[in-house]
């Protein structure tokens, strides 16, 4: 991605880890300034240390992504520092499972906060600015799960689909306007947020660079969504056409995977 992010800024949530460190280390190599967000200090300083020595700038900015305040605080000294910010990388998250028949409202509730509404916080609070200078691009990261749901993740995919409905509506609404709106749809990706988690071989886990690069290179491109790795587009058109054959291919080839210890039982 030859200079398309030189001299740009970005702020990435989750940035301590997976595909929000991996971003910052291949935006790094790009020129690009960054603020990195996460609740953990050191791991944050660990990236910027990285993203220094590709020589980047980078501003850590440990924040609890389910604090608005601490997210309003977070861009306000982005935009001190850097006046503007060119890119959104919203990407923080958690994975919660539980079963329908066990589901506790209180565990859907605590994933909507990080899962969703910490997304429209950092969107909200971004926003102003973008459309003051009528420029901007606000990257939404969710789920491939959001386009097919797989059990037993209810809490998880409740909360990414309500951020894919609402990132499809910003794009929408900010039609003109200058800011652009990509949405990101992963499958699986090999981070410490599915480390536990065995997976087929069809739906095997890409690496987190490669999620990153993909990301970008959709970026680039004003993609107003992105769905990777290629194959995941299979079960996604089957559950345009046929949901329940959708449902029996998510048996079948048992998506929901399996825990690292429940691999001898499989
Ligand atoms: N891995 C996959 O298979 C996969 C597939 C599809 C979509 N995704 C999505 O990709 C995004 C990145 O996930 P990942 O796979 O890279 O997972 P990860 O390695 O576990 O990274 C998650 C990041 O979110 C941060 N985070 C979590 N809760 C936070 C909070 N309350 N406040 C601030 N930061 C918080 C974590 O930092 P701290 O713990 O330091 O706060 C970490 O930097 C997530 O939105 C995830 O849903 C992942």
């Amino acid at each position: 991605m030859p200079n398309f992010f030189q001299n740009k800024t970005a702020l990435i949530s989750g940035a301590s880890s997976g595909i929000g460190k991996a971003l910052a280390l291949q935006l790094a190599q790009s020129g690009c300034k960054m603020a990195l967000l996460a609740r953990t200090l050191e791991r944050l300083e660990e990236v910027a240390q990285q993203v220094r020595s590709l020589g980047a700038e980078a501003l850590v900015l440990p924040t609890d992504l389910t604090d608005p305040n601490a997210i309003r605080t977070a861009v306000q000294t982005t935009l001190s520092a850097w006046g503007e910010i060119d890119f959104v990388f919203s990407n923080a998250g958690q994975y919660h499972r539980s079963p329908i028949r066990d589901l506790k409202v209180e565990l859907l509730r605590q994933s909507m906060e990080i899962n969703f509404y910490s997304h429209v916080e950092l969107v909200l609070a971004c926003l102003p600015s973008m459309l003051e200078r009528k420029s901007g691009h606000l990257v939404l990261v969710s789920t491939m799960d959001a386009k097919k749901g797989i059990p037993p993740d209810t809490p998880y995919v409740a909360a990414k689909c309500a951020l894919a409905g609402f990132g499809d509506i910003l794009r929408q609404e900010l039609h003109g306007s200058g800011v652009q709106v990509t949405l990101v749809f992963p499958g699986r990706v090999d981070t410490p947020m599915v480390a536990n988690l065995e997976v087929p071989w069809i739906s095997a886990k890409i690496s987190a660079a490669a999620c990153a690069k993909a990301i970008l290179k959709g970026v680039q491109r004003r993609k107003a969504e992105i769905i990777l790795p290629p194959q995941t587009y299979l079960l996604y058109y089957l559950q345009v056409f046929a949901p329940r054959l959708a449902d029996f291919a998510v048996r079948f080839f048992r998506l929901e995977g399996w825990e690292r210890s429940e691999r001898g039982a499989s």
